[in-house]
């Protein structure tokens, strides 16, 4: 890490561990509740009172919900977007630790894109929590700095970068993490094989996704057996080196016999993390399942459950978020079978689909995501979502999606959320790749009117 980013952290970090009544504030999502509770577990050493909320997001609504907190706030993987927002409400003592593009410079801040990082795929929220509680001495919560970064997606291009690797390293250096090259199907730990293969949306496999019967005989060609001696289903952490090797070179070459683009087939081989010290066959002991189902809490408004199991909860929450996990991939399994039926309208520079009260907001934009990587919606334009505000019938909310093509052709979604929002009296803001909005309900048209023309001056240069 440069000197100077560290510096400044350990300055930071030096002023938060002097303060006393602590109210952290964090974001709903894999990396929000990771950093929550990173900050929670780094805040209890060090002999302190800690309370905490995670909030869906922080906008002019919100944050009617945190103003009577009179205590000293700690905004995780959330803040540096609204500066202006917290001083205009009067919230004055605060520290941020974040990685979102920030609005300006802060005393109290702690967010990468001052040091020329990029926060969007170098670090994550809880990645810049771990390294406030690495300045100061305790440096245990690494593989849980990992879920969210995988949370957030930062692996997508097969692999961890910058200032995740130096986590993923003193992770491996400790012990509690492994990284290897294979097969990145989501449910390596805990999905039996057949439904790793049918369930497998990113990247969608042409024959397999969504056709168990074609799953199975795939599988049996191989002269994979599914079960385990004992008649239980085999997982992909039960197959010796050489099937799980036969099974990769299998899948690899189906996609590339469908014509997949072959960036697409090698994004399907990289990099996977193992929690060592979890155990095996369990959601928790692979980074993406883990972080699964940390968003499955989060978006299910059960976010504190989340929290206690990185906390290291294996009882009565690590039993619930189960439960969460399950009702999640339900609701998504439904989200994406809609979405896929009514399909969606476009725009000269986008397209999008309006979820009509169908799709809850809290997960509106996961199955945007998802409906990319199953291509049910075409990747050469961004995705905007649209669904009911919960807490105001008045508004809509949004939520954006791009892929990396669009983002060297030019496209930042945070950007346009923001300007697009703004315009017509909402508010959003977020990374290039994932962003999102809540506008006026009546104003939906203007709105998307003018995120064509922001897109079109971003692809212009
Ligand atoms: O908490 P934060 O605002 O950083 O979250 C970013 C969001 O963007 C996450 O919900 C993550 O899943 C999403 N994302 C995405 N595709 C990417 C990168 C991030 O959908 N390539
Ligand atoms: O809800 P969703 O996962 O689509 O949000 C993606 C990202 O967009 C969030 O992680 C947040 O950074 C940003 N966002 C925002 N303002 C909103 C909604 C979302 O800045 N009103
Ligand atoms: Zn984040």
């Amino acid at each position: 890490m440069k000197k100077e980013f560290w510096d400044h952290i350990k300055k930071f970090s030096e002023k938060l561990a002097k303060e006393d009544d602590l109210f952290i504030v964090s974001h709903h999502d894999a990396d929000g509740i990771t950093a929550c509770a990173i900050m929670v577990d780094l805040l209890r050493k060090l002999g302190k009172d800690v309370e905490f909320t995670i909030l869906k997001q922080l906008d002019s609504n919100s944050i009617g919900k945190i103003l009577d907190i009179n205590k000293t706030m700690i905004f995780t993987d959330m803040g540096s977007g609204h500066l202006s927002l917290l001083k205009e409400h009067g919230i004055e003592d605060f520290y941020v630790i974040d990685h979102h593009p920030p609005e300006s410079e802060y005393e109290r801040q702690v967010n990468p894109h001052f040091y020329g990082y990029d926060g969007g795929i170098d670090v994550s929220g809880s990645g810049m929590a771990y390294f406030v509680a690495k300045s100061l001495e305790h440096r245990e919560n690494a593989h849980i700095a990992l879920v969210g970064a995988v949370g957030d997606m930062q692996d997508s291009k097969g692999k961890l970068k910058s200032l995740n690797r130096i986590i993923l390293d003193d992770g491996v250096e400790q012990g509690t993490l492994k990284v290897r090259n294979d097969l990145r199907l989501f449910g390596r730990q805990s999905r039996p094989l057949t439904q790793m293969l049918t369930y497998a949306s990113d990247p969608f496999l042409p024959g397999l996704t969504g056709r168990r019967d074609n799953c199975i005989a795939f599988l049996q060609n191989l002269g994979i057996d599914l079960k385990r001696n004992n008649g239980e289903l085999k997982t992909y952490i039960d197959l010796t080196f050489e099937e799980r090797k036969k099974l990769a070179s299998a899948v690899y070459i189906h996609l590339l016999d469908c014509n997949v683009p072959e960036f697409v087939v090698q994004g399907m081989i990289g990099e996977v993390y193992t929690l060592l010290n979890e155990k095996k066959g369990t959601e928790l002991r692979d980074g993406k399942e883990f972080a699964t189902l940390l968003n499955a809490c989060g978006r299910q408004d059960k976010s504190e459950i989340g929290v206690q199991v990185c906390l290291g909860d294996r009882g009565e929450y690590w039993t619930e978020a189960r439960g969460i996990l399950q009702k999640h991939r339900k609701m998504l399994r439904e989200g994406i079978e809609y979405l896929a039926e009514v399909g969606t309208e476009s725009m000269e520079n986008f397209n999008y689909f309006d979820s009509k009260g169908l799709i809850t907001e809290t997960i509106v934009g996961v199955v945007a995501g998802m409906a990319y990587g199953a291509r049910i919606i075409p990747p050469n334009k961004p995705i905007l979502a649209f669904a009911d505000d919960r807490d105001d019938p008045g508004f809509l909310k949004v939520s954006a999606r791009a892929n990396w093509g669009l983002i060297r052709g030019g496209i930042h979604l945070g950007n346009a959320m923001r300007e697009g929002s703004k315009a017509v009296g909402g508010d959003g803001g977020g990374h290039d790749i994932a962003a999102g909005a809540r506008v006026p309900k009546e104003k939906k048209d203007d709105f998307l009117r003018g995120v064509d023309e922001i897109f079109n001056k971003q692809l212009r240069g």
